[in-house]
């Protein structure tokens, strides 16, 4: 159960968790978790590549394992995710199937995944990471970029959300991606073409809820004025929005110097305390989550201190910082 004086006990604060981990460390990875946490997401279990690999073969063990732990401790379930565009099992990209084929195998997908999860999760990634890296940030070529019937560039994101809310009618539904988070500095031209997107679905009433910022980020991020504002306009067109996958790499850069230090450790608390206060002002930020939460289990390659707790479980001076926030 939470802990009356954790970050959980104030707002919802998310972690990704992997089942793989939930006996590792003498059961201090499941116990930080379910005490300092009241939302999990599945870091790898519930993708495509996870739930369907073989053609119309569901296989929900491992995703079911966190959803299993979430309702053990009370936590919410956010799902993760629906379509992307890596990842997938290789019949789906080696299968050379035509536009219509592509359509029945997502809308079967996301049927029978939020089927089996109907009324369990309270938010699902139904796509991740469509958007170009570079201007002019049109849709990533991938698979899912076949299905084009009516010539609309969009035609995949659009099924795909049609599906899901069909699906689940009551989860909603979210669009997540990197280098999209602040709407300002370098990451502006990307995070403008998805509000555009996410826009434009709206305006032609395509089901989407809210968006996922993943911002996997260094210690020198100085962008969070950017992040609010981004935060503020889609609030203001009633769309969510979730911090989905931060983390905070501490490292020596090109621009800047985050070797790990007392100091840099300081500097990484108040960047995650002030991302914090960013969702915290925001009508409409409604879940604050980070990519894993210890150093010992991070997807994060090299010794680059990303996540609030230590390799041991005890806690950075982010926590402290962060419950000053709230
Ligand atoms: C990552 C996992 O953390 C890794 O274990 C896996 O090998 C690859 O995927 N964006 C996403 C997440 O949306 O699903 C990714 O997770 C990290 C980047």
């Amino acid at each position: 159960a939470v802990e009356a004086s954790s970050l959980a006990s104030r707002m919802t604060i998310g972690a990704a968790v992997n089942e793989g981990y939930f006996d590792a460390d003498d059961g201090s990875y499941s116990q930080t978790a379910a005490s300092q946490y009241n939302l999990v997401t599945a870091e790898n279990s519930c993708k495509f590549g996870a739930t369907e690999k073989v053609q119309n073969q569901f296989s929900f063990d491992a995703c079911d394992q966190v959803l299993g732990f979430a309702e053990e401790n009370n936590m919410a379930f956010r799902g993760h995710n629906l379509c992307w565009g890596v990842y997938n099992p290789s019949w789906v990209d080696d299968g050379g199937f035509s536009s219509a084929e592509l359509t029945r195998i997502l809308q079967n997908h996301i049927n029978n995944t939020l089927t089996h999860y109907k009324g369990k999760a309270v938010a699902w990634d139904v796509v991740n990471e469509a958007i170009e890296d570079s201007a002019p940030y049109g849709l990533k070529k991938n698979t899912w970029n076949n299905i084009t019937a009516s010539g609309d560039a969009t035609d995949y994101i659009d099924v795909a959300f049609a599906a899901a809310r069909a699906a689940d009618p009551d989860t909603l539904l979210f669009y997540n991606d990197y280098n999209v988070a602040s709407m300002d500095g370098w990451s502006a031209g990307k995070s403008d073409a998805m509000f555009s997107m996410v826009k434009g679905m709206r305006d032609r009433g395509v089901p989407i809820d809210g968006v996922g910022l993943q911002m996997h980020v260094g210690c020198g991020y100085d962008l969070v004025d950017g992040v609010r504002a981004n935060m503020q306009r889609y609030s203001d067109i009633g769309v969510q929005t979730h911090v989905t996958e931060l983390d905070l790499t501490c490292e020596q850069s090109a621009s800047y110097d985050c070797t790990w230090s007392g100091e840099v450790e300081e500097q990484q608390g108040r960047l995650y305390a002030d991302l914090l206060q960013a969702c915290v002002d925001v009508e409409g930020c409604t879940n604050f989550e980070t990519w894993g939460f210890t150093d010992a289990h991070t997807w994060i390659k090299g010794d680059s201190h990303p996540l609030p707790f230590y390799d041991d479980y005890s806690e950075k001076k982010a926590v402290a910082m962060m419950m000053d926030v709230l």
